[in-house]
């Protein structure tokens, strides 16, 4: 019998080029998250399935037919996690984390579910997220909010994705809710798909979100979830739209957008994008207040989101920035000798006294606008620019790109003295 492996359907190797978009994106992850004071956590692959079924729910896609589980030496039944909020909040419980503590947490690793594979869903992916506890305010899902944005500038794929947003209230303001929807649903029951009449009775907050034109059609003159909610929480909602107006953050409202685990209150929110065939979501999340006492500990705000590393992976190769070659530093100069002589020497002395940067001095022909685009493609973090004007001048520009854009113009003399200074 001759053996012939295989992987398992739905889960990848990945190497050569793909791999080195990976190592891209699991770089800069953590360079960001450092920025903003998260706190890294690691936790097990495998869990007790009683821990996602108490807190994703049971009647879940995720929990009723996605899960890896299995049972451990004949009794007790253990699944591999299918996301990482659940794991986290146990994790965070478990540890003493979250007892009368702010804390701001990211993990990044392989999640699990047996959904049917297809281009951008597979049964083994991975996943980056933030989960911060025991802050109730807006403030911190903005922070969240624009550290999304800001990795999505950093990425160069900004252009390529857009935010929607929701609020879903409270626990209480849901169940007076579901009532009135499985009532006016129920006398519509005909126009159903059988997915939607089967959540009638299990989840029916899922059915606004069905893919089905005719339940959609059906939900056209069905009641309003907003319309229930208390005064709270649409505060809450108008204050965070203002907020992400001030900050420039473009998003749409989506009232059907409720999401598929039941750990949610009040802000909930994704970001989608139309680069992966069907529109599809690369990062979702929300508020999750009650979680933390539902799984036992006392009780601690909870909000976060993860992305989809694998969908964000896609897009990155999509663009046509070339992440592998990304320099630190890239100098343009113009192409009289002498000018590029004194660019080929700042190259070499920047490499001689910080031998860890990737420094890329352009070479050959073509005038600074042509150096320009490839800047463009190359995504330096630092541009030195040594033009005509500057090199008459004795002078050097140096140019921080990305959103927090810096400039200084610094002599030779200067530049010189202080190059460890202006580039660490
Ligand atoms: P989720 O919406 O189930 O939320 O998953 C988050 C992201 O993981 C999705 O937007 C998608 O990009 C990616 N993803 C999910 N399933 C697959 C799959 N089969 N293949 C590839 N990518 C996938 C959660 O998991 C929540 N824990 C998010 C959260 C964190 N909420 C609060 N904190």
């Amino acid at each position: 019998m001759s053996d012939n492996f295989q992987s398992i359907r739905g889960m990848r190797d990945i190497y050569g080029d793909d791999a080195a978009y990976w190592r891209y994106l699991e770089n800069l992850l953590p360079e960001l998250t450092n920025s903003y004071g998260y706190e890294y956590i690691k936790f097990p692959i495998l869990e007790k399935t009683g821990l996602f079924k108490r807190s994703i729910g049971d009647a879940t896609d995720i929990v009723e037919k996605e899960m890896y589980t299995f049972l451990d030496n004949g009794d007790e039944s253990l699944s591999m996690r299918p996301e990482g909020t659940a794991v986290c909040v146990r994790a965070g419980i478990q540890n003493g984390l979250l007892y009368n503590q702010r804390r701001k947490l990211w993990y990044m690793g392989p999640m699990f579910r047996r959904e049917r594979p297809q281009k951008g869903r597979y049964r083994q992916f991975e996943q980056f997220g933030v989960e911060v506890f025991g802050i109730e305010s807006i403030d911190v899902e903005v922070e969240l909010i624009l550290f999304c944005h800001r990795l999505w500038q950093k990425l160069g794929i900004d252009n390529s994705v857009s935010l929607n947003i929701n609020t879903i209230g409270d626990l209480e303001a849901r169940e007076r809710y579901k009532l009135e929807l499985v009532n006016y649903l129920s006398s519509h029951e005909d126009k159903l798909d059988n997915d939607s009449k089967r959540r009638l009775s299990t989840n029916p907050l899922r059915i606004l979100d069905s893919k089905s034109a005719s339940t959609q059609e059906c939900l056209q003159d069905a009641p309003v979830l907003y319309d229930f909610l208390s005064d709270d929480s649409k505060a809450r909602f108008t204050l965070l739209q203002e907020l992400l107006r001030k900050h420039g953050i473009v998003y749409t409202v989506k009232p059907t957008l409720v999401r598929g685990l039941d750990y949610y209150n009040d802000t909930v929110f994704e970001w989608s994008t139309n680069l992966l065939g069907a529109k599809s979501e690369v990062c979702a999340g929300g508020r999750y207040d009650n979680l933390v006492q539902h799984l036992g500990g006392a009780s601690c705000a909870g909000f976060g989101f993860a992305i989809g590393m694998d969908r964000i992976v896609s897009m990155m190769q999509q663009t046509d920035i070339d992440y592998h070659n990304n320099p630190d530093i890239y100098i343009l100069s113009d192409s009289a000798s002498e000018i590029r002589f004194s660019a080929m020497s700042i190259a070499e002395q920047i490499r001689d006294s910080m031998p860890w940067k990737k420094v890329v001095a352009y070479a050959g022909s073509g005038d600074i606008k042509k150096q320009f685009k490839e800047v463009d493609k190359l995504m330096p973090r630092v541009i030195v620019i040594l033009g005509d004007k500057e090199h008459k001048n004795n002078t050097v520009m140096v140019k921080f790109l990305g959103d927090a854009s810096t400039q200084k113009m610094y002599t030779m003399q200067e530049f010189n003295r202080e190059l460890l200074n202006i580039f660490e």
